[in-house]
């Protein structure tokens, strides 16, 4: 697992640097196609799908499994997988690429559910290409988070939402019950990092989660925010609400975990990272998605059968609150086959391929009835447990912002950074953060 990780850091440089080396060269009249390596199928006569996917925990493996299954069904069609990196701003930096060279190379996008209104331009409308009998399968929140125009320029793959992953064992050993709010989790956090570290393993952490400066950081920001009553950035009705004294607060409260229950580190850390100290044993407790949950079960997993899931603790509001993630597959206006297109991306989201996701990855469906599904519920039984929390998940403000959410989202996420590092107080981040706001969506303050 080690090694695999290794090479999906790897790889994601070696794209990153790739990006770099294109985003600094001269500007060119014709924009060519970015400078990826595709999968090599020089040897094959059928047409090819190639499919751009996430690599995060098993997803690169399964979409690799889905691909091999269309292919084998379907003569003639061969479905290569394109992988991309992990972290959301990057992979959405190489798409851009890809659309402004209007490439033909990539057919299907997995596009992130903040994406569609910011990227619709980009799709064709899979009601146009029978998307039309299975719509109604799905979750309606997620087709209509999808469908920009009336047109639906994604089918939903999977859905995510923040959780919490928690040691039992440690639980039990030092008597504690899995937190219900955010000063109980700092409290447990702390009495089993002491515990741990005097027991002689200076590695030991209380709390790891996603404090990067990236779209993940907006995620985990947006559950302490929400959970503490201090709204979600922009209203649904485009208001910024941003600068509140409930946000100033929690962020105040989660910049004091830096260094004292996570380590200084969290700071840099996207999903991959936090869950690696996770896995190794390293920690009591972290925020992560359901995918982490597979990849804890795993042979190389110091975890596997010491852990459960819970949702996220509260603050103020008295409840937790969960972002709301996932990713669709959106057909690319500029492929030469948008039908064959659509045929691979609607069977790797159909009952099929997401019940096989389901099942193999702890990827949580889009399709209702799989959450009755019981081999799904046997694999993932928090899919049952924890429904309300993926219901209820508190969305990004990406429609009401689009197509301008990937830079409301950035400045978010410095200014809560800049209150995790110590180079701001809350108060003063978020007093310039509306302003930036203000300036970019010419949204009124609340
Ligand atoms: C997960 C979520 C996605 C989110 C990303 C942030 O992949 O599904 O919606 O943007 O994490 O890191």
């Amino acid at each position: 697992m080690l090694k695999r990780m290794w090479l999906v850091g790897l790889t994601a440089l070696l794209v990153f640097s790739l990006l770099l080396v294109v985003g600094c060269g001269e500007a060119e009249d014709v924009v060519d196609d970015p400078d990826v390596d595709l999968p090599d199928v020089d040897d094959t006569d059928d047409i090819v799908i190639t499919v751009a996917a996430g690599a995060v925990g098993m997803e690169l493996e399964l979409t690799r499994d889905l691909a091999e299954m269309y292919s084998e069904a379907n003569e003639g069609v061969t479905v290569t997988v394109l992988d991309t990196p992990d972290m959301a701003d990057d992979r959405l930096g190489l798409y851009l690429q890809f659309f402004e060279a209007q490439s033909s190379e990539v057919d299907v996008y997995q596009i992130d559910v903040i994406w569609p209104g910011d990227l619709a331009e980009h799709f064709v409308d899979l009601y146009e290409y029978g998307a039309a009998d299975v719509a109604d399968a799905h979750f309606p929140a997620i087709i209509e988070n999808n469908t920009v125009d009336g047109r639906l320029v994604g089918i939903p793959w999977f859905t995510d939402a923040g959780l919490l992953y928690y040691r039992t064992d440690l639980l039990e050993k030092y008597d504690l019950d899995p937190p219900t709010t955010w000063d109980d989790l700092e409290e447990a956090a702390q009495i089993i990092q002491d515990g741990e570290r005097a027991e002689g393993n200076p590695d030991f952490w209380g709390f790891v989660w996603q404090g990067r400066a990236y779209e993940g950081l907006t995620c985990d920001a947006l559950e302490w925010i929400a959970s503490n009553d201090g709204g979600t950035i922009i209203s649904p009705d485009g208001v910024i609400t941003i600068n509140n004294p409930n946000a100033i607060e929690i962020v105040e409260q989660a910049a004091g975990w830096v260094g004292t229950i996570s380590p200084e580190g969290v700071t840099t850390m996207a999903e991959e990272e936090s869950r690696a100290v996770w896995h190794a044993g390293n920690a009591a407790f972290m925020r992560n998605w359901p995918y982490a949950y597979a990849t804890s079960l795993a042979d190389d997993s110091a975890v596997a059968g010491l852990f459960d899931v819970s949702p996220l603790p509260a603050g103020r509001s008295g409840s937790g609150a969960a972002t709301l993630g996932g990713w669709q597959l959106g057909v690319s206006r500029y492929s030469n086959h948008p039908e064959i297109a659509a045929d691979v991306a609607l069977f790797m989201a159909s009952h099929e391929g997401q019940k096989y996701r389901a099942v193999e990855g702890t990827f949580n469906p889009t399709i209702m009835d799989l959450y009755d599904d019981p081999d799904v519920l046997e694999a993932a039984p928090f899919f049952g447990s924890l429904y309300d929390v993926f219901i209820n998940a508190v969305a990004r403000p990406s429609t009401v912002t689009a197509p301008q959410y990937a830079a409301v989202s950035e400045l978010f996420y410095r200014a809560v950074h800049d209150v995790l590092t110590g180079q701001k107080s809350a108060a003063d981040a978020f007093e310039e953060l509306e302003l930036d706001l203000q300036d970019i969506t010419g949204f009124p303050v609340e």
